[in-house]
C-alpha cells in the first residue's frame, strides 16, 4: 500500500510513516485507525484544539480522515529511544493497576477501537496530554480521561509516562 497523497504533509512533524522523532509530536504508526479518525474529526470540528494540528486537519474530508487513519494504523511503530528510570517505571506500573488504566486501554496500553494505543508513545507527549486532561484544556474524551487525570499528581504523571513510554 502506498501512502495517501495527503500523508505527505504529515511527515514534517509526525515523521516518516508516522514515526516522529521529535517527542512533542505523537507517534501515529500502529495507532488504532478509529482513534486517529476521531481525533482528526475532533480537530477539524474544533472539539480538540492545537495551534499546529488544528490547521492541518482543517482541509481534510471524511474520506481523507478514514484513509489517513487506515494508513497510519498499518505502519509499524518504531522504538521511541526513551531512556526510562527503573524506579519511576515500577511506581508507574503500580499506579496503572490502582487507577485501572488497563480497564480501558487494555494490558500493556495496546488500545482498542476509539481507545488509543499509548504503549511506546513519546514521554513528553504523554505528560502533556495527561496535564491537558487534568487542566481540562483537552476535553474531547467524553469525561473518561478528564476524571481519571484529575486524581493524578505531577509525580504520578511523571511515573506513568516513564512506565508507558518504556512499553514497546
Ligand atoms: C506542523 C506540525 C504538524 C503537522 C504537519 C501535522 N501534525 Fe498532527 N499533530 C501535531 C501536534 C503538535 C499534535 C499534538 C497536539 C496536542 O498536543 O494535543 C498532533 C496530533 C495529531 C493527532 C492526534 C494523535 C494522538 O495520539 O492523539 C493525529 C491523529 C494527527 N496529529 C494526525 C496528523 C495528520 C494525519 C497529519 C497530516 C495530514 C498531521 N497530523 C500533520 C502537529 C502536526
Ligand atoms: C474509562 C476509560 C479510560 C480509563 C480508565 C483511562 N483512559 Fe486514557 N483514554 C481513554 C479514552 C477514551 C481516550 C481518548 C480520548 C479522546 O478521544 O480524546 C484516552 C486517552 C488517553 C491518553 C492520550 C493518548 C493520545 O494519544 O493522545 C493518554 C496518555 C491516556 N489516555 C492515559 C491513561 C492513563 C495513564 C490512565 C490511567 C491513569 C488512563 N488513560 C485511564 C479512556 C480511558
Amino acid at each position: 500500500m502506498s501512502p495517501p497523497a495527503k500523508a505527505e504533509a504529515c511527515v514534517a512533524c509526525h515523521g516518516p510513516n508516522g514515526n516522529s522523532t521529535d517527542p512533542q509530536y505523537p507517534i501515529l504508526a500502529g495507532q488504532s485507525w478509529r482513534y486517529i479518525y476521531i481525533q482528526l474529526k475532533d480537530f477539524n470540528e474544533g472539539r480538540r484544539k492545537d495551534p499546529l494540528m488544528s490547521a492541518m486537519a482543517a482541509g481534510l474530508t471524511r474520506d481523507d480522515m478514514i484513509e489517513l487513519g487506515n494508513w497510519f494504523a498499518a505502519q509499524k511503530q518504531a522504538p521511541n529511544g526513551f531512556k526510562a528510570d527503573a524506579a519511576k517505571v515500577a511506581a508507574g506500573s503500580k499506579k496503572t493497576d490502582e487507577v485501572l488504566c488497563p480497564m480501558c486501554h487494555l494490558g500493556g496500553f495496546s488500545g482498542q477501537n476509539e481507545i488509543p494505543r499509548v504503549a511506546g508513545q513519546h514521554y513528553a507527549y504523554i505528560v502533556k496530554q495527561l496535564n491537558d486532561f487534568k487542566a481540562r484544556i483537552r476535553t474531547n474524551d467524553a469525561g473518561s480521561m478528564t476524571s481519571v487525570a484529575g486524581t493524578l499528581s505531577s509525580q504520578d504523571i511523571d511515573n506513568l509516562a516513564h512506565y508507558i513510554a518504556n512499553l514497546n
